[in-house]
């Protein structure tokens, strides 16, 4: 069953068959959200407060129409300084269908300048975490699809001071007594900034209580409408911190100078530089080629897809992140045409082993508008040319021109970019990182993030990280009148692109021993048998037997990857300090050190996005903006420290045990 909403609209507003309540007042919802939580939580005023390049963080319980986000957003918008940022985010168990908070935001006018960038962006949702940007940059959503109850201890605010205000909404505990439990309100309190406020709708006497349990000062205050009551608070108590944690995944503290050098101009690069810029970030991107994005990242199409699991594990996790991210981030950025197209991506089911896979996920509850099994008639119909197999439809997903992306990126007043310009090493002169060249010194800056795929490991402090290169050649041919009949990207043990520029993009063949990076014959022969398996039609429309592997054009690259497969992003620690400083494990796997980690001050990786980098590279960079400008993650904590590099030095003091 599908996890979205179930509306009924009989009345003009949206109410929930579910819940048996309606989303907001009859009277006015805007106005009740302005009493109820903008201003009980004082914020106003508080935005007003903001210091230049602070963060507020707003979290609520239950998005439903968006109207306490977006109303939250217009309140910010007119009192806070134009370089304060607001971070609001919310978690949702039933999502609105994009049609419904469409129609639900129809009926506040004076939010449709506020509406029309949300309803830009939003699609069906898959379960877990999606991260919005706003405003170029100086509003972010995120969004958490699951249970209140299990996505808020997941919610990763390590590097942030904690929510500053609350926004307990929901249906009425009357009607939702699941949600309103004692483990949420210690939760709230848990996540909270010292001082945090909380405002919430009801004055049910268990709320107060548990809310006082938890260790806010509880007032009642006038309610809206015919609401006599509503409640109100602040953080009394900061609640004791709960258990061990791990100190190897705990973030350093933000840097105070907003300076970052990015080396690597790649997809990963790119996005990283991006992400600072757009919250005020002054960045260097250094790229030792003539041009930004002429290795990995410079394939003329590569596609929005990857393989998912249905255990949902943190790769599948990751992957449905960074895709609904990904294509939030070309919608805001590039019009489609020659950059990028919303075609619709088939994965065939090219043996029983895929297709009985294929199954299992489709099975999952994901909307099938995400993804959706389809036969060969309909397959062939989606497709423009004729299949023999069916397999998935994912029908928000397509191709991508990977240099337009990365340029685009990198493209803003922020960012300057120094082509031609290598780094040999990094070295750092009293509170900055100074990158050297053969020219001597090239830049300077507090933060160096390193984006060079697998010759990271040429520098020092990341020569030890398991970065691997895996050859890969695409295949270039001229589209034919009947080719162009491709309509969708078809992949399976390779993938073939409809056309772009009158050509057609296949590939690719996957090398592990290969230092060499010129294309040859043998891999373009390999590619054009993938593609007769994959498409024996399309293949014949291209020319058939005809087809000349010398004939055709392409290029190959280095993937970079990682032994687990997810991508290294976070801050590097210094190895032999590390190894000392959690020594212990390598007696006792369980031991609970608590040093803190040994960091190399101001260093941080983005690298190993292996086959999946127009997935994960742009949420990357939010990953490494978050951690360094002290917000909340784009994720769960589980998964940021899934991609956290220290996973692997710690595996491997745990492997020495006994
Ligand atoms: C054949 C092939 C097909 C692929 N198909 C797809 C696909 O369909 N979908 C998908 O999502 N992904 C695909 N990928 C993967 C994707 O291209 C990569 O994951 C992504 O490009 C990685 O980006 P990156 O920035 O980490 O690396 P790169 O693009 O390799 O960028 C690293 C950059 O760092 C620079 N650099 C390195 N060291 C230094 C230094 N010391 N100083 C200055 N500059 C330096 C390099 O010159 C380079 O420009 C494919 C990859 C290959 C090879
Ligand atoms: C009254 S509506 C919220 C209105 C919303 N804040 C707005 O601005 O439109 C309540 C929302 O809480 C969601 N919800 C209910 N129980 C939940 C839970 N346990 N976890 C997460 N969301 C929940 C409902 O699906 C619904 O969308």
């Amino acid at each position: 069953m599908s996890h979205h909403a179930e509306l009924d609209w009989s009345e003009g507003l949206p109410a929930s068959t579910r819940f048996g309540d309606v989303y907001f007042s009859r009277a006015s919802g805007l106005a009740e959200t302005r009493h109820v939580f903008l201003d009980n939580n004082r914020l106003p005023e508080r935005f007003a407060a903001l210091a230049a390049g602070d963060t507020f963080t707003i979290a609520e319980t239950g998005f439903g129409t968006g109207l306490n986000f977006l109303a939250a957003w217009q309140c910010f918008a007119a009192h806070a300084a134009p370089d304060a940022r607001l971070a609001f985010v919310s978690v949702e168990k039933y999502p609105l269908a994009p049609a419904d908070l469409e129609r639900a935001l129809t009926l506040w006018p004076e939010l449709a300048e506020f509406a029309a960038p949300l309803l830009a962006q939003y699609d069906w949702l898959s379960p877990g975490w999606h991260r919005f940007v706003f405003d170029g940059g100086r509003v972010t959503l995120t969004l958490a699809v699951g249970d209140a109850l299990t996505m808020y201890p997941q919610l990763d605010l390590r590097s942030s001071r904690g929510v500053d205000a609350w926004f307990l909404d929901g249906f009425a505990p009357s009607k939702n007594p699941e949600m309103w439990q004692q483990a949420l309100f210690d939760e709230m309190a848990r996540l909270a900034a010292p001082g945090a406020s909380f405002a919430t709708f009801t004055s049910a006497g268990a709320v107060r209580r548990g809310l006082t349990a938890a260790g806010f000062a509880v007032r009642k205050v006038a309610g809206y409408g015919h609401k006599r009551e509503m409640s109100v608070g602040e953080l009394a108590e900061t609640p004791p911190l709960a258990g061990w944690q791990a100190p190897w995944y705990a973030p350093p503290a933000p840097p105070t100078v907003r300076t970052a050098l990015v080396i690597g101009g790649g997809l990963a690069g790119a996005s990283t530089a991006h992400s600072l810029a757009i919250r005020g970030w002054q960045v260097t991107l250094l790229e030792r080629h003539g041009a930004l994005a002429q290795e990995a990242s410079g394939n003329p199409q590569g596609v929005l897809y990857t393989k998912l699991s249905a255990h949902f594990t943190p790769l599948t996790q990751l992957v449905l992140a960074g895709y609904g991210y990904s294509l939030r981030t070309l919608a805001a950025t590039l019009p489609q045409g020659e950059a990028w197209q919303r075609c619709g991506v088939l994965q065939l089911a090219q043996d029983a082993d895929t297709a009985a896979k294929q199954a299992k996920l489709a099975e999952t509850g994901l909307p099938a508008e995400l993804l959706r099994m389809v036969d060969a008639t309909e397959a062939s119909t989606l497709a423009g040319v004729t299949l023999n197999e069916g397999g998935l439809w994912f029908g928000q997903g397509g191709w991508v021109n990977p240099p337009t992306l990365v340029n685009a990126l990198a493209s803003h007043p922020n960012i300057r970019v120094l082509t031609h310009t290598g780094v040999l090493k990094l070295e750092r002169h009293g509170e900055e990182w100074v990158a050297i060249g053969e020219q001597g010194e090239l830049a300077s800056a507090a933060v160096a993030v390193l984006a060079g795929a697998a010759d990271t490991r040429a520098f020092d402090a990341t020569a030890d990280l398991p970065l691997k290169r895996i050859r890969g050649q695409v295949s270039v041919t001229p589209a034919t009148e009947a080719s162009r009949e491709l309509k969708a990207v078809l992949c399976g043990e390779g993938y073939v692109s409809p056309a772009r520029d009158g050509t057609h993009c296949f590939g690719a063949s996957f090398k592990f021993d290969s230092d060499d990076l010129s294309a040859n014959v043998e891999e373009h022969a390999e590619n054009l048998a993938m593609l007769a398996e994959l498409a024996p039609a399309l293949h014949d429309a291209l020319g058939g037997e005809a087809l000349d592997a010398a004939a055709l054009a392409g290029r190959a690259a280095f993937r970079c990857t990682s032994p687990d497969y997810l991508p290294i992003v976070g801050p590097v620690a210094r190895s032999d300090a590390l190894a000392a400083a959690y020594r212990e494990l390598g007696n006792d796997a369980k031991s609970q050190p608590t040093a803190p980690c040994p960091y190399e001050p101001g260093l941080y990786v983005n690298a190993a996005h292996g086959s999946r980098g127009l997935i994960t590279a742009p949420l990357s960079g939010e990953i490494l903006a978050a951690q360094l400008n002290g917000e909340v993650a784009p994720f769960g904590a589980a998964l940021m420290d899934a991609v956290h590099p220290n996973r692997f030095a710690v595996r491997r003091l745990m492997r020495r045990q006994g």
